[in-house]
């Protein structure tokens, strides 16, 4: 509203300056010359001046008259907004008017009908005139005077649906970049005539994309990992949060809708794709899982199968440092009680602030852990295969300290509360080596944040007292 406000005032300022400008420039003009119109005897060419002076007059008196017109009365008082070609039309009309009085008052002695029939401007009508139909030229004026779209938007026209961004609109056609990189031509005419689909460059447009789960899953978790995982994707505008609904119950499915808006419309295959991916990890992830036809529902219905087998984990784990005083056979148990996950590139596996009651390990691909200061975002450590992370707030129940983000597809091993304690029964040494790990990265943290940092015996004793408290250990 106030940006409004602004430019209608500046306009305003503007209009004013130049009528100004030009009604100065004609005084001055007929002061110098000291003309006495229409009696005078000065030269034709010396009248020309008058004429442009008068002709400028003329069209910002037009202008005037519209927007006192359109503006004040109609919109004002009798609340009705006409569209702009009629705006447009009545600004020529009464600029044509004022312009043939104007031109009969500095040439009496010219007939205008005759120069019309003489002069350039019967040229320009009969080169004009072959183009196409009347009902083309009327199109062209149509479309530049409503304007229902611009240049850099995206717009699917005619029965083809031909779909790109607009390049330009020239008085023959609109040319259409399409998403193959081709040019379309559509001729003004055949647009004028069709439907237009019009997507705004500045406006928030959405997409819909589909998609289909088997039954048995929850409707309410559906909801929420989907609607999570494509939040934060690349294009996918934070100014409004994707819906994620039921859209019909198939015969063998349950169909989902996610209807998201782009921040850059014109990359919509690209967005598309990464939400449908996005989708796909999460579901993996969350057990949850595309539906199937029904014959083949049942036969694929078994509870989701680990990426990784039981013994590869155990691997891992043996190769994980503050796992080393574990025996085989603890190995084995921690190993069945982890929980693995598949992330995207790009996804957001821990978020600084959460809460978080379970840690990982890095079985495949590789991670950042960035925390943001006042600096902004820093990236503080890159964790690959066989490091962990999550510890902190697991073993000290503070909140998550930073964002932990996949830089590949990356696996990893969670590994809970329960399974923990279990451990530190029978392996009070573990404690210890995990204290000293968490004071290591919390100076770590402390030390880009600018804060005291240094990592004394001191607190890692009382770091270890915390995490024996907290797991109930004595
Ligand atoms: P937590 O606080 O639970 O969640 C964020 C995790 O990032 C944190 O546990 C650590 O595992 C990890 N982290 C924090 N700081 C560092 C660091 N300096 N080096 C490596 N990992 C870190």
């Amino acid at each position: 509203m106030a940006v409004n406000q602004t430019s209608r005032s500046n306009r305003l300022i503007i209009f004013a300056l130049a009528t100004i400008v030009v009604g100065l420039g004609l005084y001055f003009y007929l002061s110098y010359f000291q003309f006495q119109l229409p009696t005078g005897t000065h030269a034709n060419w010396q009248k020309l001046p008058i004429l442009i002076f008068a002709a400028l007059l003329g069209y910002l008196g037009a202008r005037a008259l519209n927007a006192a017109l359109f503006d004040f009365v109609f919109r004002l008082r009798r609340h009705y907004e006409a569209p702009t070609l009629v705006r447009n039309i009545f600004t020529l009309l009464a600029f044509t008017i004022l312009f043939v009085v104007t031109f009969r008052f500095v040439y009496p002695t010219y007939d205008l009908g005759s120069l019309f029939t003489t002069s350039a401007i019967f040229g320009v009508i009969i080169v004009l005139a072959p183009q196409d139909t009347p009902g083309n030229f009327l199109a062209v004026i149509t479309l530049l005077a409503d304007r229902p779209f611009q240049v850099g938007d995206v717009i699917v026209v005619g029965q083809q649906k031909h779909t790109g961004v607009v390049e330009s609109i020239s008085w023959r056609a609109i040319k259409i970049r399409t998403f193959q990189n081709h040019i379309v031509l559509v001729a003004n005419s055949t647009a004028a005539k069709e439907a237009i689909e019009v997507s705004p460059r500045d406006n928030l447009n959405a997409r819909l994309v589909f998609f289909s789960t088997i039954y048995t899953d929850s409707p309410a978790k559906t909801i929420h990992v989907v609607r999570e995982a494509v939040r934060d994707a690349d294009n996918v505008s934070d100014k409004i949060t994707p819906i994620v609904r039921i859209r019909g119950l198939g015969d063998s499915s349950i169909d989902w809708e996610i209807k998201y808006w782009l921040d850059d419309y014109a990359k919509y295959n690209d967005t598309d794709a990464l939400v449908r991916q996005r989708a796909w990890y999460t579901l993996r992830r969350s057990g949850l899982t595309f539906a199937f036809p029904t014959r083949t529902l049942y036969l694929e219905r078994s509870a989701p199968r680990a990426v990784t087998p039981g013994n590869e984990i155990a691997d891992r784990l043996s190769a994980v440092d503050i796992f080393a005083p574990l025996s085989n056979d603890e190995l084995r148990q921690l190993a069945d009680a982890t929980v693995t996950h598949v992330f995207a590139p790009g996804e957001t596996l821990i978020r600084a602030g959460d809460e978080g009651s379970s840690m990982f390990v890095v079985h495949s691909g590789k991670v950042a852990v960035q925390v943001s200061d006042r600096a902004g975002p820093r990236k503080v450590a890159e964790l690959t295969e066989g490091n962990f992370f999550g510890e902190m707030a697991l073993f000290t129940g503070e909140p998550r300290t930073a964002n932990v983000v996949a830089m590949e597809e990356t696996e990893v091993l969670e590994i809970g509360h329960a399974a923990m304690k279990h451990l530190f029964d029978t392996n009070p040494s573990l404690a210890e080596s995990i204290s000293l790990t968490i004071a290591e990265r919390q100076a770590d943290l402390a030390r880009g944040s600018e804060r005291a940092a240094q990592t004394s015996l001191h607190e890692t004793e009382g770091l270890l007292a915390s995490i024996k408290r907290f797991f109930g250990l004595h």
